[in-house]
């Protein structure tokens, strides 16, 4: 595999770093521990900038080529937060944190920018500016659009930025991508049914929320099935489901919410539309009152079509053509590099972690194997986007 002979060389050197992020997991903004590292990692490579509290915690490093003709500079794009889950590991680099880990291979993430960093701060072997941009907050905070309202893209006078997240069950040393959505966009719903409280062997005399409850929930799943153009795509989960505490009791509340994920506008309005025409449609049907609250989270993921093609390129320069699908299925989990491919053209590519156990998973562990084909994706995509003459 044509991995970058130099990064090759600091395959020891980048697990390290990955296996100390993974054992001081952080959540959100509460990474700590992660950007310090980081932060002084960039300084001892000679980075020109290092700029800390992007985002309340990002940390951004600015590496100048040995030339400055062109006038380009390259975002590259890591996340740093782990996730509420009590890992269950018998590996010596298992979080030391209760409750907490790095279930989704964002430790692996910032190790591998930090190992391309590295060598584009030593050999600098391109004409304009390099940026690696390590961001907190991944896991549902925002921490992209919060680095994004910190005018990061403008400060730093960024033309074109690039995310990666690793995959498992693709092997490792493969690449997959698709131009246009590639994950979706997430809202969040969160419904309250007023009925009335009353003795449950006197049910004339009340009106039962969980009964009413349960028909949206039931009515829900009619809009993905009979709205929604079957080519195109969607999902409603109800994702829990809270009412009373008694067995002799009807209760006066019953709550319920959920998420919804769409890859398009338009079927994201009519998702929402139906979903609310559904809810109130029924709470009227049964004289109850419903409390609806939409909350809007993560933008769909769009690649842009020529940094796709580049990006993809440079794919197939490191592991050879027939590794990289450049026909990837979108995903429907969401994504908040999303902010940042919505200020700049770029885009987002999978890399196979082999076969480990899933993302978020308590048994997930990063493949440090991936570590020089991920390094040397981000070490060759700046190269080749500032060629230097
Ligand atoms: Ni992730």
């Amino acid at each position: 595999m044509p991995v970058n002979n130099r990064i090759a060389d600091f395959h020891a050197e980048i697990t390290e770093w990955r296996r100390e992020i993974h054992q001081n997991p952080g959540l959100l903004y509460d990474v700590e521990h992660t950007a310090n590292l980081v932060a002084t990692k960039l300084r001892e490579f000679g980075c020109d900038e290092v700029v800390e509290g992007i985002g309340r915690t990002g940390v951004v490093g600015v590496i100048k080529g040995r030339q400055s003709n062109s006038g380009k500079v390259v975002g590259m794009r890591a996340d740093m937060d782990a996730l509420p889950i009590q890992e269950k590991s018998d590996l010596p680099h298992k979080s030391k944190i209760p409750g907490k880990m790095h279930a989704c291979g964002h430790d692996g993430h910032t190790a591998m920018l930090l190992g391309a960093a590295k060598y584009l701060a030593e050999t600098r072997n391109f004409d304009g500016t390099a940026v690696v941009i390590f961001q907190p907050a991944e896991e549902g905070g925002a921490g992209g659009k919060a680095m994004c309202d910190d005018d990061m893209m403008a400060r730093f006078g960024i033309n074109e930025v690039y995310g990666l997240h690793n995959i498992p069950g693709l092997p490792v040393g493969d690449f997959a991508i698709r131009p246009g959505a590639i994950m979706a966009g997430t809202d969040e719903f969160t419904i309250i049914v007023e009925g009335h409280g009353a003795h449950a062997a006197q049910p004339h005399n009340g009106i039962d929320p969980i009964m009413v409850a349960s028909q949206m929930v039931s009515a829900l799943q009619s809009i993905v099935s009979r709205n929604v153009n079957p080519i195109s795509s969607a999902v409603v989960t109800v994702t829990a489901f809270q009412a009373g505490q008694a067995y002799n009791v009807i209760p006066q509340t019953a709550k319920f919410w959920g998420t919804i994920r769409t890859l398009d506008p338009q079927v994201r309005e009519l998702v929402h539309t139906r979903l609310k025409r559904v809810v109130e449609s029924i709470a009227v049907a049964h004289d109850c009152t419903v409390d609806i609250a939409m909350k809007d989270g993560y933008p769909v993921t769009v690649n842009h079509d020529a940094e796709t093609d580049f990006a993809a390129q440079i794919a197939k320069e490191i592991v050879g053509d027939a590794r990289v699908n450049v026909e990837q299925p979108p995903v429907m989990g969401g994504e908040d590099f999303s902010y940042m491919l919505e200020e700049r053209p770029g885009a987002f590519i999978f890399m196979g972690n082999g076969d480990t156990a899933g993302l978020h998973h308590e048994e997930y562990d990063f493949n440090d194997e991936a570590i020089p084909v991920g390094s040397s994706y981000w070490a060759k995509l700046a190269e080749r986007a500032m060629p230097a003459t």
